[in-house]
């Protein structure tokens, strides 16, 4: 006999097997009871009837409670109407631990109980789900490098610098000097892209965001690939494909999951490269037909990347920002020197900025100017000045924030949602 996933029943027909984990659901009518069994891989039905099993086995229908532990022996059999479509005829139950009242029942919850809860709320169907999804875009977004000649390599999470910015730093102590949690592993990927070509890391990120949005978090995972001899065209032509790879992965991937979250995914389809491509200017004006609140110049709020992102069927990027409001690095436009060679990718419907990114300025001494103005402290960026003075190249690269492409992929509401255990302004715990 052996011990088998739920998943693998259907290679088991007629077989007595062993499933381990948890009572997701019980009920009883006479001589007969059911209780349906999850063990992370799936669920399925058991059936225990009186005279089948052992008086003591069958009287557990009346002491197992939501999430018991258990381990369920019995004959697979096939059964369109059950869950799965299969069902164990049992023949022994053995009991690990009698849970005690479970919080998280079947009748609605506030979000702050389900969060304080989290622990525990990943075991719903739902959080499964999302979770399930998220593991498949982390390894889509692995594969896509993998087989498209990037290396991987690490970045460091202490940092001395700053790469987005000073206003959302996490300052710890390091010893005798305060460090810094990362913002983005791409100042160090510009050295790595100077050893190898074409890299990309992948980890987490962290950001002082003040601000309570559905689409911030203060910890969340990034991907960011980079590339040398990549101008900002390629950035983006790299870009579009590698969002085509993860949504297209998915739908293949995540069908029971997508299906479970009820995700419309006739709108996913849609999403093959090429994407449209507009500038800042032109999104402004999109934003000026639509009668929208909005002050050219300034950086686009979350209502008019809905604006923004409604007028198309697929993700949009949008290039050639105003210098003024992207970070240091970033190249100037040869045409326009007030233009920064940055683009954003907008997910389609109202999800917001998934990618940021842009070409690199290469320039050693447009470079020194660069930090001078921003007031950023020389000593700290000595590295990456050298980046510029040993070969430099154009070059570009951008990051995607995993938690965003997942909050779009299945279509839930808030980004919390995304992530095991989120954090966030107000949140520490779980
Ligand atoms: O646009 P950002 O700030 O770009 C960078 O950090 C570049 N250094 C990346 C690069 O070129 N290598 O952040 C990139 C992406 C955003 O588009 C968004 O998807 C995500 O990271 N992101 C967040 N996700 C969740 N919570 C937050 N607080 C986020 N801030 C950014
Ligand atoms: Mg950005």
């Amino acid at each position: 006999m052996s011990s088998i996933s739920i998943k693998d029943l259907k290679d088991h027909v007629g077989e007595e097997v062993i499933l381990s984990g948890w009572v997701y659901n019980k009920r009883s009518i006479g001589k007969v009871w059911f209780l349906i069994l999850r063990d992370g891989s799936a669920m399925t039905q058991c059936v225990v009837v009186k005279g089948q099993v052992a008086d003591d086995i069958f009287d557990l229908g009346n002491d197992l409670t939501q999430e018991s532990s258990v381990s369920v022996t019995g004959v697979v059999k096939e059964e369109p109407r059950s869950v799965g479509g299969y069902e164990i005829g049992v023949t022994y139950v053995e009991v690990h631990q009698i849970a005690e009242e479970y919080p998280i029942t079947p009748k609605e919850h506030g979000t702050s109980f389900l969060m304080d809860n989290r622990h525990l709320w990943i075991r719903s169907k739902k959080q499964h789900a999302i979770l399930k999804v998220r593991h498949q875009v982390i390894k889509a977004c692995r594969d896509f490098f993998d087989n498209n000649g990037f290396t991987l390599v690490d970045t460091p999470i202490f940092t001395a610098n700053a790469c987005e910015g000073t206003s959302n730093l996490f300052a710890v102590d390091y010893f005798e000097r305060s460090a810094y949690l990362t913002q983005s592993g791409q100042l160090y990927s510009e050295a790595t892209a100077a050893s190898f070509g074409k890299v990309y890391c992948f980890g987490p990120t962290f950001r002082a965001e003040k601000s309570k949005t559905r689409r911030h978090l203060t910890e969340f995972w990034m991907v960011e690939p980079e590339m040398a001899y990549c101008n900002l065209d390629e950035n983006m032509d790299l870009a579009e494909k590698f969002v085509e790879y993860i949504v297209q992965w998915c739908l293949e991937h995540c069908k029971t999951e997508l299906e479970i979250l009820e995700r419309d995914t006739s709108k996913l389809e849609n999403v093959k490269a090429p994407f449209p491509r507009i500038t800042y200017d032109e999104a402004a004006k999109i934003l000026e037909d639509n009668g929208a609140d909005f002050t050219y110049g300034s950086d686009f709020g979350g209502t008019d990347e809905t604006i923004i992102s409604q007028q198309f069927d697929r993700p949009v990027m949008i290039h050639r920002w105003p210098a003024e409001i992207k970070a240091f690095y970033m190249k100037r436009d040869a045409d326009n020197d007030n233009l920064a060679l940055g683009v954003d990718m907008l997910a389609p419907e109202g999800y917001g900025e998934i990618i940021g990114g842009g070409q690199r300025e290469d320039d050693l001494s447009i470079l020194e100017s660069r930090i001078k103005e921003n007031e950023l402290d020389m000593k700290d960026f000595g590295w990456y000045l050298d980046l510029r003075k040993y070969g430099s190249v154009p070059h570009s690269g951008f990051g995607l924030g995993i938690e965003r492409t997942i909050t779009w992929i299945t279509g839930i509401k808030h980004i919390r949602e995304t992530i095991p255990f989120p954090r966030t302004l107000a949140r520490l715990e779980p």
